[in-house]
């Protein structure tokens, strides 16, 4: 009795609906519109971190009803990249979504997004060939035809994606705009942790050497804003500003230091609008990437 009086008593736990099938994340979506709610949707490949916390909390205060999926997309690894040990986490995933009050989790399987005879790409000119596009060829083809696939399916009034991935937000927003989805597509902030590495699935890679070396990419970012605030406005200065940061950290293999325009992602001449400085770098088994946008005054 006193044991069934102290269950009563605590608090139930939030309740996360979990659907495979595209019609049922369909037939709840449909219900929820039928009462005039509006729906928030994030798309993850789970491993779910503090950013992408941020991202549901977000979604919670856009919408009356916030839909998650977790989707690890093969078509956005190349060959040789870590699709098979990208890291699977889906107990914790569920209960940090639970706990931020997602109403719906969608999981597909591969054969619902991609079924046998499916041929259809979506390819952004100009956006995604550039930057990680550049070092991952296909990767961003895989990217907006999965998204646009989800966006299909969930039909949210707002996607939220985050800054980290500036490049995949900037296509994402282009790729909406030009098939004419009418969704309102935003970014939540980067989430760092307290030395300054940002928040990403595949901080799990990382061990004790290479953990402490990865700071890095965010030592380096803040010393090309220092620069920039400090008045420079030579691209290839800020980009040096970052590297002689590098420089003392020799597990650093530096991808790309780029300063591109924030709109085009095209290498500007000399800062005078929106920038966007992006770096990736491997670090040990890590690829990693982070950034920063920069407008002068
Ligand atoms: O950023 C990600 O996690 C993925 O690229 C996304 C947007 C879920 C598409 O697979």
């Amino acid at each position: 009795m006193a044991t069934k009086r102290a269950a009563a008593k605590r608090p139930a736990r939030p309740r996360l609906a979990t659907v495979r099938r595209i019609e049922d994340v369909r037939r709840t979506v449909a219900a929820w519109r039928a009462r005039g709610q509006r729906v928030a949707f994030v798309p993850t490949m789970g491993a779910l971190h503090e950013g992408h916390l941020s991202l549901v909390q977000r979604a919670r205060a856009s919408a009356d009803r916030v839909v998650a999926s977790i989707f690890v997309n093969p078509l956005q690894f190349g060959p040789g990249e870590d699709y098979r040990r990208y890291p699977r986490a889906l107990a914790g995933d569920r209960a940090l979504l639970a706990a931020g009050r997602v109403d719906l989790l969608w999981m597909p399987e591969v054969k619902d997004l991609y079924p046998e005879g499916e041929r259809t790409r979506v390819r952004v000119t100009g956006l995604g060939d550039v930057l990680e596009g550049a070092s991952r060829p296909g990767h961003f083809e895989g990217v907006a035809t999965v998204v646009l696939k989800l966006l299909n399916v969930v039909m949210p009034d707002d996607l939220w994606l985050g800054q980290k991935d500036a490049q995949q937000a900037r296509l994402v927003e282009q790729m909406c705009r030009d098939v004419l989805l009418p969704v309102r597509v935003h970014r939540s902030a980067t989430v760092r942790e307290r030395d300054g590495l940002a928040f990403s699935s595949r901080n799990a890679y990382l061990d004790g050497d290479h953990r402490a070396q990865a700071v890095a990419l965010s030592r380096g970012l803040r010393a090309a804003e220092q620069a920039l605030v400090a008045g420079e406005r030579s691209p290839a200065r800020v980009r040096a500003a970052v590297r002689r940061v590098w420089r003392a950290y020799p597990m650093v293999r530096e991808d790309y230091v780029a300063v591109v325009d924030a709109d085009s992602l095209r290498p500007v001449r000399t800062i005078e609008g929106r920038v966007l400085v992006a770096v990736a770098a491997r670090v040990g088994p890590a690829r990693l990437i982070d950034n920063f946008e920069w407008e002068p005054r």
